[in-house]
């Protein structure tokens, strides 16, 4: 049989893991089995190429940050768009597909990936996805590799930026990647005992905000530490689309929805507001060893799927135990942090405020 492996979307850590499980499980189980890599994600799909994967390639990754692959977004609404009346992005996927010779793709990657995964599978290709993403997000997994490592990062960053607030008596807001889902925000902030979590789950008031922020300034803190998702919105922009917010956003001169805040808070508390964004560094680096074992499991399990002939699926976590998903099922649909759920009302009880 021949296999090919893709990284598709923003990386995270815990991809190499991944490819490395499934070469090892895949030529420890199958002789004359050919692996081989596909570049930059679906594009190297669209374009055709693709290089076999020798052990020498994936043995010394498990540690490593990135993926050995490359990756590359490629948006899923543009799948169908035909290029000057050829054939469409997925047509050629199908035709390379074939033309590879391939008996089976693994697709590691989001939500995003996993729309064009179950796309790939309707049009005959033979997929098995793996749930990437720091902002854990997936449908239907408890957890995405990529995502621990990432809270990892966030907390350390808040607990260090804790240290110069409490220095210079400062508000800080810290901006945390997190578009559509709070998880990462939520987690970090928690774990970094952050005073105040704005998530895009939880829609906040600028008013609930600073009132929080003076009130406990009044009972006598004097540092305050904000975890703020970057697709954090404010109650009164809840209403629109994301482009509508950009737009509105962008007409009336705010960068982001952090730089925007922390302005507000400054005038409004008199206390030195300051943001730090966080960015690429939570999806950078060293895997955490929670990353390794599960990205490890996830690409073992996803090999022995592959080699029962089990396509159209998903690998996923439930509870301590590995399983699957229906592609076509999960695709297109968000786990989203729930505003009544337990974590949530767990962080309200030991006082922490959503700027509700
Ligand atoms: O992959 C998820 C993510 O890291 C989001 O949290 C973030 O909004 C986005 O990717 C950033 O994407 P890009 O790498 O395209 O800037």
């Amino acid at each position: 049989m021949k296999f090919g492996i893709l990284t598709s979307g923003g990386d995270c850590s815990g991809l190499n893991a991944v490819i490395r499980a499934i070469c090892l499980h895949i030529t420890k189980n199958m002789k004359d089995a050919e692996i081989v890599g596909i570049p930059d994600g679906y594009g190297g799909l669209i374009r055709g190429e693709s290089y076999p994967l020798r052990r020498e390639d994936y043995e010394n990754i498990v540690g490593l940050g990135g993926t050995i692959l490359r990756t590359s977004r490629q948006p899923y609404k543009l799948m169908a768009v035909s290029e000057n009346d050829g054939p469409t992005r997925l047509q050629r996927m199908c035709e390379n597909y074939k033309k590879m010779g391939l008996d089976c793709l693994f697709t590691l990657g989001g939500a995003g990936t996993h729309k064009t995964a179950a796309l790939l599978c309707m049009e005959g290709c033979n997929v098995i996805g793996l749930p990437k993403t720091i902002d854990n997000d997936i449908y239907g997994t408890d957890i995405t590799f990529g995502f621990q490592t990432a809270v990892e990062v966030a907390t350390d960053a808040i607990d260090r930026i804790r240290t110069t607030a409490a220095s210079h008596s400062r508000t800080m807001l810290i901006e945390i990647m997190g578009n559509k889902a709070g998880w990462l925000t939520l987690y970090a902030g928690i774990a970094a005992a952050a005073d105040m979590i704005l998530i895009p789950e939880i829609p906040f008031s600028v008013d609930a905000v600073c009132d929080f922020l003076a009130a406990e300034r009044a009972a006598g803190k004097t540092t305050s530490i904000v975890a703020v998702a970057e697709g954090a919105v404010l109650a009164s922009e809840a209403k629109f689309k994301k482009s509508e917010r950009t737009f509105v956003r962008t007409e009336r001169g705010e960068s982001t929805v952090t730089k925007h805040l922390a302005e507000i808070i400054g005038e409004r508390t008199g206390y030195e507001t300051r943001t730090d964004v966080l960015g690429y560094l939570q999806r950078g680096g060293t895997p955490s060893a929670y990353d390794r074992l599960m990205a490890s499991r996830l690409g073992g399990y996803a090999a022995k799927l592959a080699l029962a002939g089990k396509f159209g699926v998903t690998a996923a976590v439930s509870g301590n135990r590995i399983t699957f998903n229906a592609l076509a099922e999960i695709a297109g649909k968000y786990k989203l942090v729930d505003p009544n759920g337990d974590i949530v009302n767990f962080a309200k009880g030991i006082g922490i405020s959503f700027g509700i």
